[in-house]
């Protein structure tokens, strides 16, 4: 039977197509991921669903424990994983609301010991060229078509250590560098869920304008994760269809 992940933040837990059949703690040689996974099942699919920041949002994006999270997945038999992200627009075309399917991205966190490739002696340097599952992102914006949700087909994101948010001259540096969002959490999860040979795909939410974007507004993660929970149902409505 098919094992599919799915990684997000608040609010999208209800895959409201699919059985609740229950919770598993999966404990790892790397510790303990953010919480239990939430199984979902159907004739043919079995579902591991996984909140990144854990329960209540309780853990930053540099408290995450990105192996565990990741490796969970492994030893679960999860194929694919299908990651949900909040983001701050870089690109100017951008509004809030707007689903873009991640194409590219650039890492520029300082996290430490983010590989599963770490014993001396075994030097393997993962493929980066696509970083994306380019099947799973088809069959992801197919989804999006079928049910008629807009998802913008390509876009970069820059993944920053957090748990501040970016000044403007950063954001500005950023566009320049051709980020279309800015996020705190892709990497190293893309990267450690290509180690594991887990095909992995991301679909990013823009939940507001990046720093500096609107003149003299301030950002709150309140106003983040209000604005992430709006747009759950466009999201769920996307795993649904995936799923059929
Ligand atoms: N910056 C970084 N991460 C984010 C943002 C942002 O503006 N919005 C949502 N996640």
């Amino acid at each position: 039977m098919k094992k599919i992940g799915i990684i997000g933040g608040s609010g999208l837990e209800n895959i409201t197509s699919l059985k609740f059949y229950g919770e598993e703690f999966i404990e790892t040689p790397y510790g303990r991921p953010s919480c239990k996974y939430k199984i979902y099942k159907n004739s043919d699919v079995i579902v591991y669903s996984l909140s990144r920041h854990g329960d209540d949002h309780r853990f930053a994006p540099h408290q995450i424990n990105y192996k565990a999270n990741i490796y969970g997945f492994y030893q679960a038999g999860v194929q694919e994983i299908l990651s949900f992200s909040a983001v701050g627009g870089i690109n100017l075309n951008y509004k809030n609301g707007d689903l873009v399917l991640t194409d590219d991205a650039i890492d520029n966190t300082v996290r430490g010991n983010v590989t599963f490739y770490d014993r001396t002696g075994y030097v393997v340097h993962i493929d980066m060229s696509l970083p994306f599952c380019p099947s799973l992102r088809l069959k992801l914006k197919e989804s999006a078509d079928l049910c008629g949700i807009d998802l913008i087909d390509k876009g970069i994101y820059i993944c920053t250590n957090g748990p501040r948010f970016e000044t403007p001259a950063e954001i500005k540096m950023y566009r320049n560098w051709g980020a279309d969002m800015v996020g705190m959490t892709l990497f190293p999860e893309v990267t450690l869920s290509k180690e594991m040979g887990i095909c992995y795909a991301n679909i990013s939410l823009v939940t507001n304008a990046a720093a500096g974007v609107e003149e003299n507004r301030k950002l709150t993660s309140d106003e983040v994760i209000e604005e992430a929970k709006r747009n759950t149902l466009k999201i769920s409505k996307i795993i649904e269809q995936y799923l059929k």
